[in-house]
């Protein structure tokens, strides 16, 4: 039988926070994307030595985080000292490893849609989809209480969406918390892709936009899923797959893809 799409989220999201225009994964980063009207972000979530969610991309220290080592190897007090903003630009200098709660309590009160993106260190990937999926739980008690109440897109809009690459986080944050949405990342829609967001009770699947074709997109939304994808950073290509029928998109070009685009029908941009 022929599900009922579920897409009851934005279309468009700035992606690890602000995109290109601020350091990924941070405070600022979310700051800058609410600057530009985005009201919807997505970011990873990985976790400390000690069981707590922050928001990183990589699990070794250099890039974003000056240092070496492996994430999962330090405390949280000892991650949330460290500053993940001056490998962007002077201005960012001290800018925090940010913790989830605390992203999550900023889009609280900014009225900010969340992607959350489990991005487990490896070997944690049960324990992180717990602890993620319990932490959302225990923040947005309300909306998840409301949504076991009377399950329907409207409810679930006012969660956020958890993604992953790792079914056995996904499968663990299903356990944990079965009310909170998933969403199945793949960069490649494969042949089981199916069963696979059938295993997580997905609703949605998350693919990379350059591997997509139309015949794909059809056939998940024929199958009722939710479709987003990463990472758009265009608005002709972003115009071209929700004309396809994707349902959304994440973006690093917050200061070319206005929050609200709305493709009419015939639209041509060239940006
Ligand atoms: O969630 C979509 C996208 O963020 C996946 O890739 O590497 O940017 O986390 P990555
Ligand atoms: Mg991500």
């Amino acid at each position: 039988m022929k599900k009922t799409t579920l897409w009851p989220y934005p279309k468009i999201v700035a992606h690890r926070g602000g995109g290109t225009m601020a350091p990924e994964n941070t405070l600022a980063g979310i700051r800058c994307g609410l600057s530009h009207g985005y009201r919807a972000v997505e970011f990873d979530v990985m976790l400390s030595s000690d069981g707590i969610p922050v928001l990183m991309h990589d699990p070794v220290l250099g890039r974003t985080v000056r240092g070496m080592g492996k994430v999962n190897h330090l405390t949280a007090a000892q991650l949330t000292v460290m500053d993940a903003g001056s490998w962007f630009g002077p201005a960012f200098a001290g800018e925090p490893v940010c913790t989830f709660e605390r992203a999550i309590r900023f889009c609280q009160q900014n009225d900010i849609w969340m992607n959350v993106e489990i991005k487990p260190a490896e070997g944690c990937e049960v324990e992180t989809g717990r602890i993620v999926a319990k932490m959302a739980q225990a923040c947005f008690a309300t909306e998840v209480a409301a949504h076991i109440a009377v399950p329907s897109a409207m409810t679930a809009a006012n969660l956020p969406l958890l993604s992953s690459f790792s079914l056995e986080a996904l499968r663990a944050a299903q356990v944990a918390v079965v009310a909170i949405p998933r969403g199945l990342l793949a960069t490649v829609i494969k042949n089981d892709w199916l069963e696979q967001c059938q295993e997580v009770a997905a609703v949605s699947l998350h693919t990379n936009h350059k591997f997509l074709s139309p015949v794909q997109v059809n056939a998940v939304k024929e199958s009722g899923y939710g479709l987003f994808c990463y990472t758009v950073n265009s608005r002709k290509r972003g115009a071209e797959i929700l004309a396809w029928g994707v349902d959304g998109f994440c973006t690093d070009r917050i200061d070319l893809i206005p929050a609200d685009l709305v493709m009419p029908a015939g639209d041509t941009v060239n940006k």
